[in-house]
């Protein structure tokens, strides 16, 4: 698994289109409402990574947001997004940028999104940790970053899972997948490739890229999601990171 099949993917007319009816006419979850508005002031200045067409940002624009850029790798969701954002007269910025590099100064944000689990969408491990630290380059000492992720320990998969560790076990496993707790997935937009975490791990990759104060919550613990937004997505997991202050580094 390439970063190039999930940029093709993504690329694809069905999955822009998707994308951007999904910021056209679903906006933002409650969840996401509730969770960015409970970190982040309206005068943040913040970056979204993997904007899609838009659908984040142009919903932070419409909570009261006015200082937004968000990016993606995909040039076609960037078109989507700025075309929303000019039909109806908003002032979000939108821009081509790859999360494993990002094309910014540091010290830029006082938070970061990266949300509807596209960190996860990153193959390999090693570049998810790639992404965490360029967002953590780009963020100002005591920014926040919130991502969200699927989780592996959720119970409905765990005959899936325990399947899936024989199969890793024995070398059946899926030779086009990189890691354990990676998977393709049908979803409606084709054949979809997700990494699929345990708290662990996602614990560690943020702490080994310099992240403090860690948190996690649960979507469904943060609001009932009316049933537009669940057949959009899944349960997941909201994950909050701080980049340490000097107060934090100092002695
Ligand atoms: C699940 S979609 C979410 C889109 C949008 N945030 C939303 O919620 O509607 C994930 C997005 O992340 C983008 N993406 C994946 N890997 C990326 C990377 N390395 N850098 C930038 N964007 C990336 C994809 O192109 C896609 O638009």
């Amino acid at each position: 698994m390439e970063p190039q099949s999930v940029h093709e993917h993504f690329s694809d007319p069905r999955a822009v289109q998707h994308y951007a009816k999904a910021a056209a006419s679903l906006g933002l979850w409650v969840s996401e409402e509730r969770v960015f508005q409970s970190i982040f002031p309206k005068e943040a200045t913040l970056l979204e990574v993997g904007c899609g067409a838009g659908r984040i940002s142009i919903g932070l624009w419409e909570l009261g947001y006015r200082h937004l850029l968000g990016i993606d790798f995909v040039r076609e969701m960037v078109s989507e997004a700025r075309r929303l954002n000019k039909k109806l007269e908003y002032g979000v910025s939108f821009r081509h940028g790859d999360a494993t590099r990002l094309d910014l100064e540091d010290s830029l944000f006082d938070g970061a999104i990266f949300g509807f689990n596209g960190l996860m969408q990153i193959p390999g491990r090693e570049n998810r940790r790639r992404a965490m630290s360029e967002i953590h380059r780009v963020l100002r000492p005591g920014g926040v970053f919130v991502f969200t992720t699927h989780d592996r320990a959720n119970p409905r998969y765990r005959e899936f899972w325990e399947a899936e560790k024989r199969r890793w076990e024995n070398g059946t496993m899926n030779p086009g997948l990189c890691e354990f707790g990676d998977r393709f997935y049908e979803a409606p937009i084709g054949c979809t490739f997700m990494h699929i975490p345990s708290q662990a791990e996602i614990t560690l990759d943020l702490e080994a890229t310099g992240w403090t104060g860690i948190e996690s919550v649960h979507r469904s613990e943060v609001a009932n999601e009316p049933a537009d937004v669940r057949e959009f997505s899944d349960e997941c997991r909201f994950w909050i990171a701080r980049r340490p202050d000097q107060a934090d580094t100092a002695g």
